[in-house]
């Protein structure tokens, strides 16, 4: 008896792509809801195709003959911008910007967009969210005003390409692609084939004009870009903004960069005058003042950035029969781990305090290299012994008590170095226990009966 074979899935999810053979609501594989479209059915005859001449100038080259006089990338203005793009602008680049709400985004691309008018290239800011007087405010609010800076509130994607017609900007921005919606497609803004149209069609646009467009992307509670993933696929860079709401310091990370690296991040600030570039952010992690016991500076690694972080803590005796761990900026379970190790191989005794260990300035600092800065940071408060403002400590820990080297510690030493930390303590100590007492040796604070205090 002949087996029949079983009928292709006939549903899709637009998403991501999983099919199924019944229509369901929410995606099996991606749990979107209303994602699962059916699919046209597949004809079974396979239609040949003409080979078409290409068009003389975009005959196919041997690599070498290639120039790259095609491709000069233009300051954006903002120069920590241009650093998480690789240099600047190149043009006919589709870049996604993705960020929370209210992260600062239209503010930033506002920024850029006087800046280009400035330097004398027109730029079309099509804003789907806000009116333009709205944005004028800002603008007169931030010192964005200028005569080649056009503004549209629009969120008709086929009138948005009939102002780029009109007003021949050189930098299109499109705030936000999950507001503008295209008659070409079915459903509301913001749905995934909307998304992907729209981010299509000015994609093209972009490259059949060689004109740089900035899209403005809402991300989802858990920090995608909300739309089909395939948006990010479509684009040449995407370009994440981060940042805490309690403090007013932001980061630009470039997730995916065609045209440079993406290990690169822009750090800025958000003020009252609008946001302001922060180029040097080395002192934004350290409290001022005295040094205290229970801190403890150590080199961060932002993308390419070694950063100094300041962690502090604070011990004392608990009353709960649990005592409390009280973790911000770090990872608490690494806190944890280097509570264990201090215990067992420094002989420091954690288990009847109330533990409070924090990054100074709300920085999140979560990466092994911060171990021996919070070992240190702890046997500090323990012992009431501090840390000479000239000494960082970078390294992670193992089980045994060892320190283990750290990624680009050559780069975090010379960041010290540049920021007068006359000693690292890392590595070269081999074991918690000789790290601690390096520290101790260099420690010139003594106690009032004159004892240098024991670590
Ligand atoms: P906005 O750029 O509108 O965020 P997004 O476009 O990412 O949603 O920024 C809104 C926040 O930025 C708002 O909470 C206030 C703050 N902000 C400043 O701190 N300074 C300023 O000059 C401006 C315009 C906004
Ligand atoms: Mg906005």
């Amino acid at each position: 008896m002949a087996t029949r074979k079983p009928a292709p899935p006939a549903f899709v999810c637009t998403e991501c792509g999983w099919t199924t053979a019944k229509w369901v609501g929410r995606c099996g594989e991606c749990q979107q809801w209303g994602t699962v479209s059916e699919q046209a059915a597949p004809t079974g005859i396979l239609r040949r195709m003409t080979p078409l001449a290409p068009h003389a100038d975009r005959a196919a080259r041997p690599i070498t003959q290639i120039t790259t006089e095609d491709a000069p990338r233009r300051t954006s203005g903002v120069g920590e911008f241009d650093r998480v793009l690789g240099g600047g602008i190149v043009p006919g680049a589709a870049i996604l910007l993705s960020g929370e709400p209210g992260v600062g985004k239209s503010t930033l691309l506002l920024e850029v967009a006087a800046q280009s008018a400035r330097a004398g290239r027109r730029v079309l800011y099509a804003s789907a969210e806000e009116s333009p007087a709205q944005v004028r405010l800002r603008a007169e609010r931030t010192g964005a005003l200028h005569d080649e800076l056009y503004l549209a509130s629009e969120t008709d994607l086929a009138t948005i390409l009939g102002h780029i017609d009109e007003v021949r900007p050189q930098l299109v921005i499109v705030d936000s692609v999950q507001t503008v919606s295209s008659s070409l497609s079915e459903g509301a803004a913001g749905q995934p084939s909307q998304v992907r149209e729209v981010a299509a069609t000015l994609i093209r646009v972009a490259k059949e004009r060689s004109l740089p467009i900035i899209i403005v992307g809402h991300v989802t509670k858990d920090g995608q870009v909300a739309g089909p993933r395939v948006l990010e696929h479509l684009v040449d860079v995407v370009c994440h903004f981060e940042g805490d709401r309690q403090t007013s310091l932001r980061f630009i990370r470039a997730l995916k960069n065609r045209f440079g690296p993406t290990d690169e991040v822009g750090c800025f600030e958000m003020t009252g005058g609008g946001i302001a570039e922060v180029p040097d952010p080395s002192g934004l992690f350290l409290s001022q003042g005295a040094t205290e016991p229970g801190t403890c500076v150590a080199i961060a690694l932002e993308g390419k950035r070694a950063l100094p972080v300041e962690v502090q803590a604070l011990t004392i005796p608990s009353t709960a029969p649990n005592p409390r761990r009280v973790v911000h900026g770090l990872d608490a379970s690494r806190v944890a781990m280097v509570l264990a190790i201090l215990e067992k191989r420094a002989g420091i005794k954690t288990s009847m305090l109330d533990v409070y260990v924090s990054t100074v300035g709300g920085v999140r600092f979560t990466e092994p290299a911060a171990d021996l800065a919070i070992a240190v940071a702890v046997a500090g408060s323990v012992q009431l012994n501090s840390v000479p403002r000239t000494v960082a400590a970078v390294g992670e820990l193992s089980l045994a008590g060892e320190i283990r080297p750290v990624t680009q510690a050559a780069q975090r030493r010379s960041e010290a170095a540049r920021l007068g930390y006359e000693q690292v303590v890392d590595d070269r100590s081999k074991t918690l226990r000789a790290a601690l007492d390096d520290v101790r040796a260099r420690n010139t604070s003594r106690r009032p009966d004159g004892e240098i205090p024991p670590f």
